[in-house]
């Protein structure tokens, strides 16, 4: 699978997202990364801290209405302890959205002092979003910037195509210049993404990716999951993942002809439930033990 994804993301494409992120991070005094709460880490560009370097920066656990609350916690007080301000959000209904901007100021203090004591009074704040394919970049933005029209940028020597918003408080959000591509070269990433509809289903074995998400869901006894396909009476420490699938097609009557239980469907029928949030708030990862 990750394979498949690389056909469309061969160096020329990286190249050019960089030099875009690159020059347009000189143009803004913040960043907003948004990644997927549910799988934080692999929803992350692999390269991105190295593109931001020093610049501040909100990073936005978004789709926290998919996640474990505790596990985005543990993820919040972990990237707390690597410098960096994350704030779980659900950009779908906007909870946890008003929270950003009293963020973003608290993170800006110190060189909103500055520019205060060096007389640029009213500058405003411009913030850039990042964020690879899915995460929620564009909800984002819509429940930022709400009904505001994006304005071209008609700054000279500046990328074309650029689009900015400018939101109340002073503040200028800038879209994504680039698309950001999340970490190819690992093929647990490309499942965890794959869970999460991030990857299109046509370059996937739908039964493998049901099997492993099995896994997940059995291992954490997953109460919602459980009541869904009624396992209440089964011990799921018996069933190898394969077997759970089969138990789950049986218990819904998908079968074909023959009597044969029909693994495909059930497998499309699981990932379907799961992204669209029927299966609980379920996350995908823990924070790396340190
Ligand atoms: P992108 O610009 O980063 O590519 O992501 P986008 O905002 O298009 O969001 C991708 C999908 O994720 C959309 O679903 C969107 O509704 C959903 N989404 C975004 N933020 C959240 C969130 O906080 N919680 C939940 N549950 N979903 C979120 P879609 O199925 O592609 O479209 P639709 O359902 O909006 O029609």
């Amino acid at each position: 699978m990750a394979d498949k994804q690389n056909i469309q993301w061969f160096p020329g494409h990286m190249t050019k997202a960089i030099r875009k992120i690159k020059e347009s991070l000189r143009m803004v005094d913040m960043v907003a990364e948004i990644v997927d709460a549910r799988l934080p880490n692999s929803s992350r560009n692999p390269d991105i801290d190295r593109l931001i370097k020093s610049k501040p920066r909100i990073l936005l656990l978004n789709k926290s209405d998919m996640a474990n609350p505790n596990v985005t916690k543990m993820w919040v007080k972990y990237f707390k302890s690597k410098n960096i301000t994350a704030v779980p959000v659900d950009c779908k209904s906007g909870r946890g959205v008003n929270r950003i901007m009293p963020t973003v100021m608290e993170i800006m203090k110190p060189r909103l002092e500055k520019w205060q004591e060096s007389g640029m009074t009213g500058r405003s704040i411009k913030i850039m979003v990042v964020g690879i394919p899915n995460v929620g970049k564009s909800s984002l933005i819509n429940k930022l910037a709400g009904k505001t029209r994006a304005r071209a940028e008609d700054r000279p020597g500046v990328t074309r195509g650029n689009q900015w918003y400018t939101l109340e408080d002073n503040i200028e959000l800038l879209d994504t210049p680039g698309v950001l591509w999340p970490k190819f070269d690992d093929p647990e990433v490309g499942e965890k993404l794959a869970f999460s509809g991030a990857v299109k289903d046509q370059i996937l074995d739908i039964e493998l990716l049901a099997v492993r998400l099995l896994e997940v869901l059995a291992k954490s006894q997953n109460q919602q999951f459980i009541e869904r396909f009624k396992l209440q009476n089964e011990d799921l420490s018996e069933y190898t993942p394969y077997e759970l699938l089969e138990l789950i097609g049986k218990k819904r009557g998908m079968l074909v002809s023959g009597g044969e239980i029909d693994t495909e469907r059930a497998a499309n029928v699981l990932i379907d439930e799961y992204r669209g949030g029927k299966l609980g708030r379920v996350s995908l990862e823990l924070p790396p033990r340190e």
